[in-house]
């Protein structure tokens, strides 16, 4: 056949390929998410989540220069308090000496001028009914209750150093409540990694499990309904306004069309978050030989790439990292 247009000409060999390879992976676009546990004196596998462990302060530690020699971009911390410890309002989420703030600061002397060091600011971990806000008189979710115990724990972050605070509570003004918060006790170069899309999603799962999260029910009332991607523009849209340094699409698989939508549009660098039941799902089958483990965190962390995501937050950030140096 002559006269066509031939494009595996340019698939023909590995250099061709390379040399016109668009989207790049590469450590420093990688975010590890870890986990610090109250009262552990040995780190603890996540069972729905094979390879991924609370931490004890000592593991932490550890972890973070590992993920740090392997050149990861940032590491986001999230605390798990002991279940004694979780009350109505979180309050170990704004106490200085709660399990979060500690992993915070050991993050921050460790690895702290060499990573970018990540806080999820939310309350979900602290609080007794597992919500990610206080509640209200009816029972559902006080907003703006809730944005006053964000800034009380904004400002307990920003005092241990860490770089960006990772708001993924989706309480309306979020961000303009805790940037003011920051900004009224100086806190003017603390950043805000703001969670603009979150989706109340079913491949949370094994998050709940990693934190031992308390919560009965769902996040319906304050996470987005899958069904709508026209309302992640709205949020990004608020989220941008009031001060976010960086947006974040969450999860992501799933969500690829928002975080296109999302980079097309934002005008700070965009994250997305590949979550607990994206890993548990790759991990299962792969260690049933389903299909090749490697490859297929590759091609997805390509993907979420080349949907348009600057950053991706993924458990696999370490290994991956390994793999790509
Ligand atoms: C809540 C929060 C969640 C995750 C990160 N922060 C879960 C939820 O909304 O219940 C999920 C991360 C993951 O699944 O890996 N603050």
């Amino acid at each position: 056949m002559t006269g066509l247009d031939r494009p595996r000409r340019l698939r023909r060999t590995p250099a061709l390929r390379r040399l016109v390879a668009e989207t790049t992976l590469e450590p420093r676009h990688l975010v590890l998410p870890m986990f610090v546990a109250d009262g552990l004196d040995e780190p603890r596998e996540i069972s729905s989540m094979p390879g991924v462990h609370q931490h004890s302060m000592d593991s932490l530690r550890k972890a973070a220069v590992e993920a740090v020699a392997a050149g990861v971009g940032g590491l986001m911390l999230f605390g798990v308090p002991r279940p004694e410890d979780k009350d109505a309002s979180g309050s170990q989420a704004s106490d200085p000496n709660g399990i979060l703030n500690r992993g915070l600061r050991a993050l921050v002397q460790e690895v702290g001028g060499s990573t970018v060091v990540m806080a999820d600011t939310c309350l979900d971990e602290f609080t007794d009914h597992g919500h990610c806000g206080v509640l209200g008189s009816e029972g559902g979710v006080d907003n703006d209750a809730t944005l006053h115990r964000y800034i009380d724990m904004a400002i307990a972050q920003a005092e241990t150093g860490a770089d960006l605070l990772g708001t993924s509570g989706m309480m309306d003004g979020q961000v303009a409540a805790i940037r003011a918060g920051l900004d009224a006790r100086g806190h003017i170069d603390t950043g805000i990694l703001a969670y603009a899309a979150k989706y109340a999603s079913a491949f949370y799962g094994p998050f709940r499990e990693a934190v031992g999260s308390s919560l009965q029910g769902d996040r319906r009332t304050y996470q987005q309904d899958p069904a709508n991607r026209r309302e992640a523009i709205r949020e990004l849209d608020l989220d941008l306004a009031e001060g976010a340094d960086i947006v974040m699409v969450k999860p992501a698989m799933s969500y690829l069309d928002i975080l296109r939508d999302v980079a097309d549009r934002s005008t700070v660098p965009v994250a997305a978050y590949q979550i607990s039941g994206e890993y548990a799902m790759i991990t299962a089958a792969a260690q049933n030989g389903w299909i090749d483990r490697r490859g297929a965190v590759l091609e997805s962390l390509t993907g979420i790439r080349r949907a348009g995501a600057d950053i991706v937050l993924t458990y696999w950030a370490t290994e991956a990292a390994h793999w790509l140096s």
